[in-house]
């Protein structure tokens, strides 16, 4: 047995370099194992990675090594193991990686989705806390992450908290910002951070008073704010009550008269509904006020049956910005777009054309979730094109505000929202369209579409266009 050892349990390029060695040299993967520490410990039977005839060269797709950075960080002990298998196989099955159905690519698969999950709701759920030391103000926050996903996630922190300084630790290391340099520390015990503070407080009331007793589904809570997260989450502990008092909440909601907006709000709203803008020449000047005020929006019928309006997410001068259609049933209650099993399809295949979901711009074409009833479910109802134009209205003031160089338009109603005409996506995807504001767009399919092919085949090469087409947009930037 061939044993590598590399520094750490997230040591990508010390696996790619022993992998590459022991694939160079022939040796097979029953032969062949990974393990983090120093070298010369354990059994006495390891030998090091052969060293590899140089003349022996050898090429791996780009997925597999996208795929493979994901992978590393799963908790999975075997997943050098699984990953070096793959790397083997693809000297006799160049085309490995698209076979999904295959069942190391597929173990491969939900590992990165389960990352890329564990990744998502660290952005989620990581709680600071403030503490004073002898320099100031700083923000502690302890959190446990499904997978190693500290480091991968931690520049998200920086765009969203660039001017406090801070500190994410936890059971893996530590990143510290302080507000110029990001560094990673050692492991961190639950004790480092502090437990309470008054922001607690207003973690509390926001969730309170956003918890909405009439569509408790405690099944799909749960699904987005797993119980393993529950711990570090001060408005966790209000969950029980919330839920024991949902059904007298709800009576009493269906009883009140419906809540108008506040009085700022509602100011905005009848000049937005008169003539189409904020006042005289005033345009929303910020992503929040825009956010605040499509709350109060009444310009077309849809807000009467969404839990609110869902508007775009992402880096206020993002270049690249996505455009789908409208919330789905999981974005109206997050109340952020493309959280669903859409927003799944999407992020992977973000990932896979070697785009960074932080960088983009993620928005939709309506921002209500247009629906009906089926039973207990909500069956999402393609926007009209009335509707859409009514809302092309606060779609062209986040692009006023974000300026992307591209924007991709994910489907019909998007292409609708951002051209301003009907367009036969399948004829003009693709290729960048010169738009009157300087950007270009470029049309695609949406997600939900590539969910809905059922052949295993056709959905694979639907979803390689689709890719292709995001890397497209990604050259243009
Ligand atoms: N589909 C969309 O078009 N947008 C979302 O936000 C979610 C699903």
């Amino acid at each position: 047995m061939h044993v590598a050892v590399l520094d750490a349990e997230i040591d990508f390029a010390g696996w790619r370099r022993a992998a590459r060695a022991f694939r160079r040299a022939g040796v097979a993967p029953e032969q062949a194992a990974f393990r983090v520490g120093a070298a010369g410990e354990g059994l006495f039977d390891e030998r090091p990675p052969p060293s590899a005839p140089d003349a022996v060269r050898f090429s791996v797709p780009k997925a597999f090594v996208d795929l493979a950075e994901e992978v590393i960080l799963h908790r999975s002990e075997d997943r050098f193991d699984l990953l070096y298998r793959l790397l083997w196989r693809l000297g006799a099955e160049p085309d490995l990686m698209k076979i999904v159905t295959d069942i190391d690519v597929a173990e491969a698969l939900e590992r990165a989705r389960n990352v890329s999950r564990a990744s998502h709701k660290m952005k989620a759920f990581v709680r600071f806390r403030q503490v004073e030391d002898g320099t100031g103000e700083r923000w502690v926050a302890w959190f446990e992450p499904a997978h190693r996903v500290l480091e991968k996630t931690a520049p998200f922190f920086i765009r969203r908290f660039a001017a406090m300084r801070w500190a994410i630790l936890t059971p893996d290391g530590s990143a510290t910002w302080d507000g110029a340099e990001l560094a990673f520390g050692p492991p961190a015990s639950r004790e480092m951070a502090p437990s309470e503070d008054p922001v607690e407080e207003f973690w509390k009331t926001y969730y309170a008073s956003t918890f909405n007793p009439a569509r408790l589904k405690t099944k799909s809570m749960q699904g987005e704010m797993p119980r393993r997260y529950w711990k570090n989450l001060p408005e966790a502990a209000l969950i029980p009550e919330l839920v024991a008092r949902s059904t007298v909440r709800t009576e009493a909601m269906v009883a009140a008269p419906a809540p108008e907006p506040n009085a700022r709000l509602a100011k905005t709203l009848s000049r937005i509904n008169r003539d189409h803008s904020f006042g005289d020449g005033f345009v929303p000047s910020t992503l929040d006020e825009l956010g605040q005020a499509v709350q109060a929006c009444r310009r077309c019928p849809l807000w009467r049956d969404a839990t609110q309006g869902v508007c775009g997410e992402g880096p206020k001068k993002a270049k690249l910005m996505i455009v789908g259609e409208q919330p789905g049933d999981q974005e109206d209650l997050a109340g952020h777009p493309f959280v669903g099993p859409a927003g799944r399809v999407l992020d992977a295949a973000l990932d896979e054309a070697g785009v960074d979901r932080d960088d983009v711009f993620v928005t939709n074409a309506v921002k209500h979730f247009k629906h009906e009833p089926r039973g207990k479910r909500r069956i999402h109802k393609t926007p009209a094109v009335s509707e859409v134009s009514a809302c092309r209205w606060w779609l062209d003031a986040e692009r006023r505000l974000v300026k992307p160089n591209v924007i991709v338009t994910l489907g019909g109603t998007a292409a609708l929202g951002v051209l301003g005409r009907k367009v036969a996506v399948t004829r003009e995807r693709g290729r960048g369209i010169d738009l009157p504001d300087g950007a270009r767009a470029v049309l695609t399919v949406h997600p939900s579409y590539l969910l809905r092919i059922p052949e295993a085949a056709a959905k694979a090469a639907e979803r390689d266009r689709f890719v292709a087409d995001l890397k497209r947009a990604k050259a243009l930037l």
